[in-house]
């Protein structure tokens, strides 16, 4: 009974010396950001909703390259943004699409969360939105588009992205028709988890 009660003071006694990593562990937690629009859970995308783009997006999904849905996403691996949308336009026999990628961060100096931008050194740019999906042209009316993404071979890309956070994915398609100006032709924002 009496070795059963020092057992027990040992035990506090040491939880006590624990509870100093605990705290600092606690703070660290605290540092980080919340989930935003609710990307703990599910993807959330919206339209930049810029004036002049003729496609509108209704949906996005995210799938691996045999189309099975992904949540959260490994961005190590290739992936499939498919872009349910609508086309208001005329019929665009080529695009290419630019990516943005930005984490969900607390800003050092004025310590609010917010999207910071991680630099892709072009390597999002000038994507071919007809060569993965071969469903170009993109046709008036009800478009269903795949743009596969894959930031395997950018290590240093991978390596600047947070395990465990949200990242923002602003995706823009440009219209490359033959006498263009290569003008935007739609614009979503897709916020989620990545692992
Ligand atoms: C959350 O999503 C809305 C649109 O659905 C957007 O306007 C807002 O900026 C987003 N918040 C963050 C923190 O990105
Ligand atoms: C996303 O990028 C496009 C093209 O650079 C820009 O027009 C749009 O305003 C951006 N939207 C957000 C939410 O950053």
């Amino acid at each position: 009974m009496l070795s059963t009660v020092f057992a027990l003071s040992a035990l506090a006694v040491v939880s006590h010396s624990l509870a100093i990593p605990v705290e600092s562990a606690d703070r660290i937690e605290l540092a980080s950001c919340p989930f935003p629009n609710n990307t703990a859970t599910a993807l959330n995308m919206y339209s930049c909703s810029n004036s002049g783009d003729t496609i509108e997006v209704k949906w996005v999904r995210i799938t691996d390259l045999n189309g099975v849905d992904m949540y959260p996403i490994d961005p190590r691996k290739p992936f499939i943004l498919e872009l349910v949308a609508f086309n208001n336009g005329p019929d665009y026999e080529d695009n290419k699409v630019d990516v943005r990628v930005f984490e969900y961060q607390k800003s050092w100096s004025t310590g609010q969360c917010g999207w910071a931008e991680i630099p892709t050194f072009g390597a999002l740019n000038g994507i071919d939105g007809c060569e993965f999906a071969h469903n170009c042209p993109l046709t008036s009316g009800d478009l269903d588009l795949k743009i596969e993404l894959d930031l395997s071979p950018y290590s240093n890309i991978i390596s600047m992205l947070t395990a465990n956070s949200a990242i923002q994915l602003n995706i823009s398609m440009k219209d490359f028709n033959p006498g263009s100006k290569h003008e935007e032709i739609t614009c979503v924002v897709a916020q989620l988890k990545i692992n």
